[in-house]
């Protein structure tokens, strides 16, 4: 007779496994940003339309505005909602406030909308406020022990989005270390996603590193064309675009700090079309050939040289140009999406008022419905029949 052992083993593996990512926020590998700073964009009814017309997902906003979360109602679209900076201290003083909050903006309104993710606060670490940094951790443990209080915790993934700045350097890649003086306040936080199994979030502009220096940076390497790319004399691994080289310097890091298990996450990147004069590389053509290639490159489902298995996922930066947005020019240009709902450049998104065209949206669909994670009847099946097949 034969020994049923490998079969179980197999599932356990994959019941292990599925443990560590039934809480997950994101299906397929692309997703946008949803920021709001803007009085001109489309009501969110009509960007829920638009969102499905272009077939994308996974939406992640800034805050968790009332009218948005109705809009998503039934709509299958699934959410990251943000608690924002300036919710963090309290929440982190007091876990009735993190329950309150909680329940308001997360709880009441499931299983209609489907929030599937909370990012406590946004590039807190290295954001300069020496009290907010300190807050973060007790924020995030406070919104967790709220969401495991109200059995959510399993549905709900809690992240906490970083900039480049947790980093002391990043070149090359492997050479990458977070900096020390951040390293107090990351440090809890890296243990307590660790245990959970949060993801590693981390917001990347090759465009912000090119125009620091575009001398030296080769443009073609920031926006995915064909160049030399750069070797890594330290692994020798080769990486021909920024954005990968990026990603994995972050895993550099996290190797370094002793968390080589965490998955890094790109919680937001994107170009700008337009900037002040002195942003160097901010233009439609730019703005164009980057998100039209990362689109390209997040569809392979492909991970990166130091990480080759665990595949990238990423939301872009962001669905609509944002007019109130202060700050530098190019704050207000890194819309897919013009505030009249027409596409900024064409990158195989179709506008709010051609989406009847159904032509150009057609190279969306194959990625955004084809999910990561393999349904467990599927696993099951697979796992007896390659015991099948070793026996
Ligand atoms: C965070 O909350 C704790 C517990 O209430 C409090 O002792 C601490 O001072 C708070 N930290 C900040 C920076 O607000
Ligand atoms: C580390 O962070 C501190 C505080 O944000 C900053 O002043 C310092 O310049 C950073 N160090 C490096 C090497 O980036
Ligand atoms: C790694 O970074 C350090 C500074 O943090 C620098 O002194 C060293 O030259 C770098 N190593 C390489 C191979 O570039």
């Amino acid at each position: 007779m034969r020994s049923l052992a490998p079969v179980v083993r197999c599932l356990l593996l994959v019941t292990t496994l599925h443990g560590i990512w039934t809480v997950r926020a994101f299906t397929g590998t692309y997703g946008v940003n949803y920021g709001r700073i803007a009085d001109n964009i489309p009501s969110p009814e009509k960007v829920v339309s638009l969102l499905k017309a272009v077939k994308i997902k996974n939406v992640k906003i800034y805050d968790s505005d009332h009218d948005v979360l109705t809009a998503f109602k039934g709509s299958g679209l699934e959410l990251v909602v943000g608690l924002s900076n300036d919710h963090v201290k309290e929440v982190n003083a007091s876990e009735d406030r993190a329950m309150e909050w909680v329940k308001e903006n997360v709880q009441s309104w499931l299983p209609d909308t489907h929030i599937r993710g909370i990012a406590v606060g946004n590039e807190v670490l290295g954001g300069g406020d020496q009290d907010l940094e300190a807050a973060l951790f007790g924020a995030i443990k406070n919104v967790y022990k709220a969401l495991s209080r109200l059995q959510l915790a399993d549905l709900i993934q809690i992240s906490s989005p970083h900039s480049q700045a947790v980093f002391a350097n990043s070149y090359p890649p492997s050479n990458c270390t977070f900096n020390d003086s951040i390293f107090q306040y990351m440090k809890p936080i890296l243990d307590f996603f660790s245990n959970i199994g949060s993801p590693f979030s981390l917001n990347i502009y090759p465009f912000i590193a090119y125009k620091s220096d575009p001398q030296h940076i080769d443009l073609n390497y920031a926006l995915f064309q064909p160049n030399h790319g750069i070797l890594d004399p330290i692994t020798n691994l080769h990486y021909d675009n920024m954005f990968d080289a990026e990603i994995d310097a972050a895993y550099a890091a996290l190797d370094a700090a002793g968390y080589g298990k965490m998955v890094v996450e790109v919680t937001e990147t994107g170009w700008a079309s337009s900037g002040d004069e002195d942003e160097t590389g901010a233009s439609p053509q730019n703005a164009r050939t980057y998100n039209y290639n990362l689109r390209k490159r997040l569809f392979k489902r492909k991970g990166t040289p130091r990480r080759p298995k665990i595949v990238i996922k990423a939301y872009m930066f962001a669905l609509f140009n944002e007019d109130s947005k202060p700050g530098l020019s190019s704050e207000k240009h890194y819309g897919l999406f013009k505030a009249d709902g027409s596409i900024s450049y064409d990158i195989g998104l179709s506008g709010l008022s051609t989406w009847h065209a159904s032509s150009s949206s057609h190279s969306l669909k194959d990625f955004s419905t084809r999910g990561w994670l393999w349904p467990s009847s599927l696993v099951l099946a697979t796992c007896i029949w390659i015991v099948l097949l070793v026996q």
